[in-house]
């Protein structure tokens, strides 16, 4: 069956910077199915030649080394560009007509990547359904959703509801694009293909895990969004979590769609909600010294740009065994990295008298370069029993030619292919955002923490090292391990 991939949205940043240099490089690769068409759709009057020569000159732009003119215009030809306004029903119907001018006579699957603004989604799926668009007749119809999904609870379940009326659940993909990331994938091989790990990944050996996403960067232009947004709903409802479930979830019976969300899932339900002083002791709030400066920012935004959220899963596994979960804006380095922190071994032998030694890490870096390292404990040569923590290193690019696929090419693939494993269902989203909307609440109440100034550069605020240690732990704070 024929591809057709139609972005809604076309002139905008994400289809010039991630969607179209992602198709181009599996056609490039050829991963991308024969007989792929791609539409763009968006208000602006372009012919088709007019955005394909845009596209090129982006692509050309995001793809760097990997571009190449040959393959560019082979790939070209099946680029086209369809003027519509999502808020038209005509256009609707007009596109209908259009796909079906282009597609062969017995139909193609279709995917609607919605990479519109958010306000848009609802009406761009009731017109595609009042168009009669939704219908998997001649070829399957999918709809891919970009975040934000809804801005809390009571919008995300009302966006749910309707576009529930157009499409079943099996034809949403709700993108994280996390979930695309080669590290992120891996967690599910390093956990469920090995033996050596799954024994040790309890209460009964970890003591916590550090799941920190730092950003080097700050709003930059962004602040329409960003100051609405602030970092919960922008980093923590979608992508930490995912990363925590993906750390914390029980092994599914198969890599089966519906059976690892459901596991997912149950991650989400064990979270210990928190209540009354739980926000204060909890959470840690904090914002870069100059985003008040920031265009478009007010004067008195009392919006986060830096979080740590420390969460209790209260299950077999993890009882006792909290999670802390960090992101930041304008931190000393970009890394995202999930560390999983042992316990200390029952009896010490070496070293303990001056001062405990540190106990065993795995540190999974996601990005940027991607990788494991394992820390454990080694004798000093020619020293008595001394002892030093030593690492092993994994890197993913020894083990691959080339870089790694940007995230966008495995989500773009899988959705051609409507395998929804790596997409987020209706209620994992929800019951995020379940986990979010209390702590937004109570940080816009007089039983929010203190919001924390900190310096562009640094590890957030220094409440947030103090903080740690009163626990008795310390942030692993290493710009990216591995090179
Ligand atoms: C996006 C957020 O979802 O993720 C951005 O809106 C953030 O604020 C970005 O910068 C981070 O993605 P990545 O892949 O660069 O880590």
């Amino acid at each position: 069956m024929a591809h057709t991939i139609i972005i809604f949205g076309a002139s905008g940043d994400l289809t010039s910077r991630k969607l179209i240099p992602a198709l181009y490089r599996l056609f490039q690769k050829q991963q991308l199915p024969a007989e792929t068409r791609i539409v763009g759709v968006s208000r602006s009057p372009f012919e088709h030649e007019q955005w394909r020569d845009q596209l090129a000159e982006s692509t050309k732009k995001f793809t760097g080394d990997g571009f190449d003119t040959e393959t560019w215009h082979a790939f070209r030809e099946n680029v086209f560009y369809h003027s519509g306004d999502i808020k038209d029903a005509d256009d609707f119907g007009k596109l209908g007509k259009f796909l079906e001018s282009i597609e062969p006579e017995q139909g193609a699957d279709r995917v609607y990547y919605l990479s519109t603004m958010p306000q848009l989604y609802e009406e761009a799926i009731v017109q595609l359904g009042r168009a009669g668009l939704a219908e998997d007749s001649a070829g399957s119809r999918r709809v891919v959703i970009e975040k934000p999904f809804g801005t809390d609870l009571k919008t995300a379940r009302a966006l749910n509801t309707s576009i529930h009326r157009v499409f079943r659940e099996d034809q949403i993909y709700r993108i994280d694009h996390y979930l695309g990331k080669e590290t992120v994938q891996n967690m599910f091989v390093l956990r469920f293909a090995n033996t050596i790990f799954e024994p040790l990944w309890n209460r009964n050996y970890i003591d916590h895990v550090q799941i920190t996403v730092a950003e080097e960067v700050e709003i930059g232009r962004r602040a329409g969004y960003y100051d609405q947004a602030g970092i919960l709903r922008d980093m923590f409802q979608n992508h930490l979590l995912q990363l925590m479930m993906i750390t914390a979830m029980e092994p599914p019976a198969r890599f089966d769609a519906n059976l690892v969300r459901d596991e997912k899932v149950k991650v989400l339900h064990s979270v210990r909600p928190q209540r009354g002083g739980d926000f204060a002791q909890d959470t840690v709030r904090g914002q870069y010294c100059g985003y008040r400066d920031e265009e478009g920012v007010p004067p008195e935004s009392p919006t986060e740009t830096f979080a740590v959220l420390k969460l209790h899963l209260d299950n077999w596994r993890w009882r006792g065994v909290p999670f802390y979960l960090r992101s930041g804006k304008a931190m000393s380095c970009r890394t995202t990295q999930i560390v999983i922190q042992f316990r200390q071994p029952p009896h010490l032998l070496f070293g303990a008298k001056i001062r405990e030694p540190e106990a065993n890490r795995l540190v999974i870096q996601v990005q940027p370069a991607e990788g494991i390292q394992l820390h454990f404990q080694t004798k000093v040569p020619d020293a008595e029993m001394k002892t030093r923590m030593s690492p092993l290193d994994f890197r993913f690019h020894q083990s691959t030619h080339g870089d790694l696929p940007d995230a966008y090419q495995r989500l773009l693939l899988d959705a051609m292919n409507g395998d929804a494993s790596l997409f987020a269902r209706s209620d994992e989203v929800e019951l995020a955002w379940g986990i979010i909307d209390p702590i937004l609440g109570a940080w816009r109440s007089p039983a929010a923490p203190p919001l924390e100034l900190y310096k562009a550069g640094a590890w957030g605020p220094e409440t947030s090292t103090d903080w740690m240690r009163s626990q008795g732990r310390e942030w692993f704070d290493v710009c990216p391990v591995l090179k």
